[in-house]
């Protein structure tokens, strides 16, 4: 609160997104908004104001309702919204509107999530202009809106101890499930019933739901980065790339492994397999405090790139076809990002125009791949290889603690494990 100054600030909830008639999608709540009051319900606001007298911490909610809580389910109230959340005051979410001008008014500046919500800035510049309409009377409104996202977002980018407990809990779940899925594919199958052994699990250990769609991509499908109609047959000798995480209280895990149909790995699949092994091995030793975050990249590139040079995709010097971006052919997409309540979590890369070192609480996805496509210019038998490994590293005063070691990578575990 003390970067607020003089200041207030509001924070809406999502909206609760109708899908039709009277359904409505699953409810999940704004990240920043959850960060701050960890309050689930749909339909509330959060107002922190320093200095007020009535109390600083003001939630706006559901008023408790017994007959719509019939139908719609428990509601915490005004009553719950300061026993259980540390509210210092609750009113009720019609008040908001009503409320907001005696709130704002002779504050220097209102912080909110400008432009997220556009019916909520709306409300905010209706309460302005009701405050300027009683400027005669001696009160003056704030002059400036000032965005909260990039100040709460760099709060979010350093992981307090208790969120990361509840990483560790989506890690171990999505771990478990990546383990169920190894164990029950086989030829003949087809992507959707993969992913419903790992959905199972997700929900099984107590995830909500998965933190993104699930990709299970079996063959040529591996090499659609963002695959997720989970549609087709997998045919034995193909590879399966599965790219999901859970979503464990508003936190996310992601995970991607790429293992055999049938179990085990053709010659050509394990030669580019342990490229991409050796470049994430590479790329995870470089996520340590005080290095730019560009690093671990640039190391996942070299191993990739001098990969392709050894199996004979590309010819040349490994550092010129870095410098043409030859590789990209192959590695399109970058090697990881922030992970936290969103799977593509908030935080900037860059400070000033330059990366930005890591510190000790970032997460940090690490996700090198290959995806050959099945051009004329390739030999057949790489053709519509497909491969990511994926896991989500936290950075530590020491290094790095892998999040999601528990999902197996190494080509001969995940054989046994098949075999098994
Ligand atoms: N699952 C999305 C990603 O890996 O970035
Ligand atoms: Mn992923
Ligand atoms: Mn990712």
């Amino acid at each position: 609160m003390c970067q607020m100054g003089d200041g207030i600030a509001v924070l809406p909830t999502a909206p609760h997104q109708p899908r039709n008639g009277d359904v409505l999608f699953p409810f999940r709540a704004d990240s920043d908004f959850f960060y701050l009051t960890q309050f689930p319900e749909p339909e509330a606001a959060m107002v922190l104001a320093p200095g007020r007298p009535e109390g600083e911490f003001i939630l706006f909610c559901r008023e408790k309702d017994p007959k719509k809580e019939i139908w719609d389910g428990r509601r915490e109230g005004v009553q719950g919204a300061t026993a259980n959340f540390g509210a210092d005051q609750a009113f009720p979410i019609d008040e908001l509107e009503a409320t907001l001008p005696s709130l704002m008014e002779n504050k220097d500046r209102v912080f909110t999530v400008v432009g997220r919500y556009p019916e909520f800035d709306s409300e905010i510049i209706h309460g302005l202009s009701q405050i300027r309409n009683r400027q005669r009377s001696g009160v003056h409104a704030p002059g400036e809106i000032v965005d909260l996202s990039h100040l709460l977002h760099e709060m979010r980018l350093i992981k307090r101890k208790e969120e990361l407990h509840l990483m560790r809990r989506a890690a171990g779940i999505t771990a478990r499930a990546h383990i169920r899925a190894m164990q029950s594919t086989s030829p003949g199958l087809y992507e959707y019933q993969v992913q419903a052994e790992l959905e199972y699990e997700f929900r099984l250990g107590g995830s909500q739901w998965p933190a993104y769609p699930s990709i299970v991509a079996g063959g040529a499908n591996a090499c659609i980065l963002h695959y997720t109609e989970n549609s087709c047959r997998l045919g034995d000798g193909d590879l399966l790339l599965i790219d999901a995480g859970a979503e464990f209280d508003c936190y996310a895990a992601d995970i991607t492994r790429t293992f055999p149909v049938n179990g085990r790995f053709s010659g050509e699949q394990r030669a580019v397999y342990e490229v991409v092994l050796a470049a994430q091995a590479a790329a995870i030793a470089a996520v340590v405090p005080e290095r730019p975050i560009i690093e671990y990249h640039d190391a996942a590139v070299q191993v990739l790139t001098e990969g392709l040079v050894d199996l004979g995709l590309l010819t040349g010097d490994p550092a010129e076809l870095i410098e043409s971006q030859a590789y990209k052919r192959f590695y399109m997409h970058r090697t990881g990002h922030w992970l936290g309540m969103d799977v593509h979590d908030v935080g900037d890369y860059k400070i000033d125009d330059q990366w930005r070192l890591l510190e000790p609480g970032m997460v940090l996805t690490v996700e090198p791949g290959l995806y050959i496509p099945a051009a004329g210019d390739i030999p057949q038998r790489w053709h519509n290889i497909g491969i990511r490994i994926e896991d989500d590293i936290l950075v530590t005063r020491a290094g790095h603690e892998n999040l999601t070691e528990k999902a197996p990578k190494a080509a001969d575990d995940i054989e046994h494990l098949m075999s098994g």
